[in-house]
């Protein structure tokens, strides 16, 4: 059985069975040429960093994926979402070390989500936090593109989790200095927060 869970901006995501295929859909504004192009980076981006990034912490094993449809097929993870859980989980402080410090191991390998959110997160029954959409993701060695990683996070818990965001964003900080460069990236954070440029965007 066939099951369309989500439709984003980008994607159409079906659960069948259990697999997950996620699909990029084309944008009707974007100039066709350009559409095609992107779609097909971006799945073949991804799939490329859910690979990397599996070695480290927990993601959605690959299946296949094919650039030429814009699709990836992977694992089905079942669990809770965290944006729709966090606030009610009585262990929400410890996830939120355990984000800190799969972020930390992602940073240190040179992986950027891009995308760091806790609706691209999913507590699975085991109790691991799975990372998902890395479609926004990149390469880099750069600490002004970790300390923006870690900014995202932080708005996004400051739009989706007002009430609880501060002890949340410290037990992720508290988990993040297994990082290497902890401080480094810490004191980054901070010029990121004084230049203030790194609005997120809510449309
Ligand atoms: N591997 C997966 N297992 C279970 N659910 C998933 C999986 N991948 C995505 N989802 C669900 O689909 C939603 C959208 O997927 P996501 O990859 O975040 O796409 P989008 O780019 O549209 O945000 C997620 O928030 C999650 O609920
Ligand atoms: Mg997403």
């Amino acid at each position: 059985m066939e099951q369309i869970i989500a439709k984003g901006a980008e994607a159409i995501l079906v659960h069948k069975d259990d697999k997950l295929i996620k699909k990029r859909i084309k944008k009707s504004y974007r100039i066709q040429i350009l559409d095609e192009k992107l779609r097909k980076s971006r799945t073949k981006k991804e799939s490329k960093l859910l690979e990397k990034a599996s070695k480290f912490i927990p993601t959605p094993k690959i299946i296949s994926s094919n650039e030429n449809n814009k699709e990836i097929i992977m694992e089905f993870i079942n669990g809770k979402k965290l944006s729709t859980h966090l606030d009610s989980l009585p262990n929400a402080i410890e996830i939120c070390n355990t984000i800190g410090k799969q972020i930390a191991l992602l940073h240190d390998n040179d992986i950027i989500h891009g995308d760091l959110t806790t609706s691209n997160m999913i507590l699975s029954k085991e109790n691991k936090v799975y990372f998902i959409d890395f479609g926004l993701g990149f390469e880099s060695k750069k600490p002004e593109d970790k300390a923006v990683d870690l900014h995202l996070i932080k708005q996004a818990l400051e739009a989706k989790h007002f009430q609880n965001y501060k002890e949340f964003f410290s037990a992720i900080l508290e988990g993040y200095k297994i990082s290497k460069h902890h401080s480094l990236i810490l004191n980054r954070l901070k010029k990121v927060e004084a230049r203030g440029r790194y609005k997120q965007q809510t449309c």
